[in-house]
């Protein structure tokens, strides 16, 4: 056992026994972090802070959900949005915290793409941040299906029927995933464990393993330069702070981001007072009626690209079904996300605005995900139909065959 004499404070009590001190240094007073960064580093601590709040206005909404097919919209509807005293506050929060985080999510992953904070040596981070991205889309998807109204049913018929395309085990697959023949008391409750209980520890464990893949590359910069932490961390132990390139994760990162979370809370607390009824689709606020099938169903506005392109392919091809294709591609789609570090094949690490090619692919790819949104709320047909085609088609091809082009050429006219 460890030496332990008489403390000389609270924290050499605390020293003597856990190391609190060198576990302070590791993880924030000496986790060092470039000073040529700007707010746009600031959208994982404000992503941390949203998953904060959903994680507390979730426990207080827990209290009076109740997970029954016959309950659950008015244990929503009246319970907690009517009789419990601040209850509509918290739903709203949640709802808006549910609907935001999206937002920033896409933010954080397109600073992410545009500075190629994706590759040499940060492949990790891009890959459990999409990670992350899944598991989220499963989260959201599973708590909209909780308030048990038309959307909620209709979406969950929707998305468990995905699965019946997979060939041979697909049709138990769905009643596996449904507890049921068709979407039910049972299924419901499936997916309440999973939105209050599985899906937010995996979220947690993530998150975790998202923070320490950050640990040996470190975080990009605005120049994508390499930046040698160790020499610059040993400038700044030694006083020379000011040309030291790098600053501690604590006070130095972590207070300029409480600066820029504050301003986002105003934003954020706006929504929630003002405009909480765009995380909330009025058609939801029907009860589910297995009987009746809303005229058009679509998802939240997060999910639109996707669900275009799942809808982009509307021609059966041979011996393939319409159905099926758009389900292939929205795969497809998925992977080459979580893929991307593997095929961008150049090495250069810098904002899109120094590589020409890449800017355009940039941007291009930006324009073609709005247009893919857009199109993802109207009704899919004709010429809608043959956007939303183009569109999911131009998406697959940006990523699979664009990007690896233009890196290459990239590669090679940096040789
Ligand atoms: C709720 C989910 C997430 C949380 C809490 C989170 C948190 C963080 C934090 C705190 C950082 C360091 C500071 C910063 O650059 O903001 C970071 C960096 C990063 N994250 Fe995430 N992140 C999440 C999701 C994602 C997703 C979906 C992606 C993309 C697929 C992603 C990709 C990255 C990348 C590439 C970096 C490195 C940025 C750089 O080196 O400059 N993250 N994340």
């Amino acid at each position: 056992m460890a030496h332990i004499t008489k403390a000389t404070s609270v924290r050499d009590w605390f020293d003597q026994r856990i190391a609190l001190t060198k576990l302070w240094n590791v993880l924030a007073g000496q986790y060092w972090i470039p000073k040529n960064i700007n707010f746009l580093w600031a959208m994982g601590v404000v992503l941390t802070v949203l998953f904060t709040l959903l994680f507390i206005s979730g426990l207080l909404l827990l209290m009076y959900y109740k997970p029954d097919a016959n309950l659950a919209f008015d244990s929503v509807n009246y319970t907690i949005m009517k009789e419990v005293e601040y209850g509509w506050l918290w739903r709203h929060i949640h709802a808006v915290a549910a609907s935001v985080i999206f937002l920033i999510i896409y933010i954080h992953a397109f600073v992410g793409i545009y500075y190629g904070s994706y590759k040499k040596g940060r492949e990790m981070i891009w890959i459990s941040g999409m990670l992350l991205f899944l598991i989220f889309s499963a989260e959201a998807f599973s708590g909209y299906m909780l308030p048990w109204g038309q959307m909620s049913y209709w979406a969950a018929q929707v998305i468990t029927q995905l699965f019946g395309g997979i060939p041979f085990i697909g049709g138990a697959l769905v009643e596996w995933i449904r507890g049921d023949y068709a979407v039910s008391d049972p299924t419901l409750t499936r997916f309440f464990m999973l939105h209050v209980c599985l899906l937010p520890i995996v979220i947690i464990m993530v998150i975790g393993v998202h923070f320490y893949t950050l640990r040996i590359p470190h975080v990009n910069n605005l120049e994508g330069e390499e930046i040698d932490f160790e020499l610059e961390a040993e400038k700044y132990l030694k006083g020379d702070t000011v040309n030291s390139k790098v600053i501690p994760f604590w006070p130095g990162f972590l207070s300029k981001d409480f600066f820029y979370v504050s301003l986002f809370m105003i934003f954020f607390f706006y929504l929630v007072s003002f405009h909480f009824n765009f995380a909330m689709d009025p058609i939801n606020f029907d009860p589910a009626n297995a009987a009746k099938t809303p005229t058009h169903i679509y998802p939240e506005w997060y999910f639109l690209w996707q669900y275009e392109i799942l809808r982009g392919f509307f021609f059966d091809i041979g011996p393939l079904k319409a159905a099926d294709i758009g389900a292939l591609a929205m795969a497809f789609a998925g992977i080459s996300l979580f893929f991307m570090p593997l095929y961008d094949r150049s090495d250069v690490v810098a904002p899109a605005h120094k590589r020409k090619g890449f800017f355009i692919w940039f941007w291009l790819l930006i324009i073609d995900l709005i247009i893919l949104t857009v199109y993802g709320k109207l009704p899919p047909t004709g010429f809608n139909a043959w956007i939303g085609f183009f569109s999911s088609v131009g998406f697959l091809a940006l990523l699979l065959v664009v990007l690896p082009i233009i890196t290459i050429k990239e590669r090679k006219a940096n040789k």
